[in-house]
């Protein structure tokens, strides 16, 4: 006999920062406001079962049908976190079925897209216990998401999201994040993004042991004060389709990003010599044929190369020939703009 009392199935893609979130303070509050474009083929799937009671852990934990115990804590704390605002997760205990559509070993954070996946399933659940209807689903999923990994919150909307209040952004917020549905021109609706994969190992630091370190960072508050100067040139950008300023904005924010990392205390490089490799043919491509690549980087040694789909097939033959020799296995991902998370049949 099955003890599943309620179950949801959602489907949640990962998100790549141009504008980072990399400092937070409180219970999750970005330091600054960052903007992303959702991906649409590296996704987590998830089905979050409800059980009753009893002997046994408060949450078991499946990926690709292998007990995962070390996943199980984030979980129990966003659970912990939620449980004054949803009473039925005291009296029940959780199952996880989980599954990436990228390779595991790809260097690949799971966590935005895995948290997102746990939030839109938790919404979904509440509903079905309560018998109501949220009129704020995404946002709500959105900050449930953030209370987990901070870049989740994002995840939930197709397109591009913006997370942490800013003036030039209406109704955005430090607590969930907004879909970004105007203003944005056509070339940046479908954009490519092809994860190159330098490094496949874990992260040698967390992103979380990162942000701390940022509490007391000589160059914070010159960050946070650019970061939020860097969003008001964004918005422009976005809405002109000036893509000369977005690459400009981009890698400055990517090399931004690994330099607060280089200059905290203790210091870390990220960085491997492939990525640099990579950056310096990107650049050397790019001022030779007048293509619009360009990249930006998360908290690892990968390359997301970023382009204009009409540059599509064009690229594709390059990275072959001249990049993928820099990837561990030769291995890339393409993946573009997409369009959100989505609920599955269990
Ligand atoms: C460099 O969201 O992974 O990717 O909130 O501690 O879970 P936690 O951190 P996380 O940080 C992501 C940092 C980043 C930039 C970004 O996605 O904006």
């Amino acid at each position: 006999m099955s003890d599943i009392l309620f179950s949801s199935s959602w489907q949640s893609p990962s998100n790549i920062a141009l504008i980072k979130y990399w400092g937070k303070y409180g219970v999750q509050m970005p330091s600054n406001a960052s903007v992303s474009f959702t991906l649409s083929e590296c996704r987590t799937e998830t089905t979050l079962e409800v059980l009753p009671a009893g002997q046994g852990p408060k949450v078991e934990l499946y990926l690709d049908g292998e007990k995962k115990d070390s996943f199980t804590p984030k979980i129990e704390k966003l659970l912990s976190k939620l449980q004054s605002e949803m009473d039925w997760i005291e009296g029940h205990r959780f199952r996880v079925k989980t599954h990436n559509t990228f390779p595991h070993s790809s260097g690949i954070a799971s966590s935005a897209s895995g948290m997102a996946a746990i939030a839109l399933c938790l919404c979904d659940l509440h509903e079905q216990i309560d018998g109501n209807r949220f009129s704020d689903f995404y946002r709500r999923a959105s900050r449930y998401a953030r209370l987990g990994s901070g870049s989740a919150c994002r995840s939930v909307y197709g397109g591009m999201a913006v997370w942490g209040k800013h003036e030039d952004f209406p109704h955005s917020s430090q607590e969930y994040a907004i879909r970004l549905t105007e203003g944005i021109n056509s070339v940046f609706q479908d954009f490519q993004d092809t994860i190159l994969l330098v490094h496949s190992a874990s992260k040698e630091v967390s992103s979380t042991v990162g942000h701390d370190l940022m509490d007391h960072h000589p160059f914070a508050k010159k960050r946070f004060k650019v970061a939020g100067q860097n969003m008001t040139k964004m918005k422009a950008i976005l809405s002109s389709g000036d893509v000369e300023a977005f690459i400009q904005v981009v890698e400055s924010e990517a090399l931004m990003l690994h330099g607060l990392m280089m200059s905290s205390l203790p210091y870390f490089i990220l960085m491997k010599p492939n990525t640099l490799q990579i950056i310096q043919k990107i650049w050397d491509y790019r001022k030779q044929n007048g293509t619009p690549v360009l990249f930006t980087l998360d908290a690892g040694a990968n390359v997301h190369l970023l382009y204009p789909s009409e540059y599509k097939e064009e690229v594709k033959k390059w990275i072959d020939a001249e990049l993928s020799m820099y990837c561990e296995n030769k291995m890339y991902i393409c993946d573009h703009v997409g369009k959100g998370p989505s609920r599955l049949n269990p």
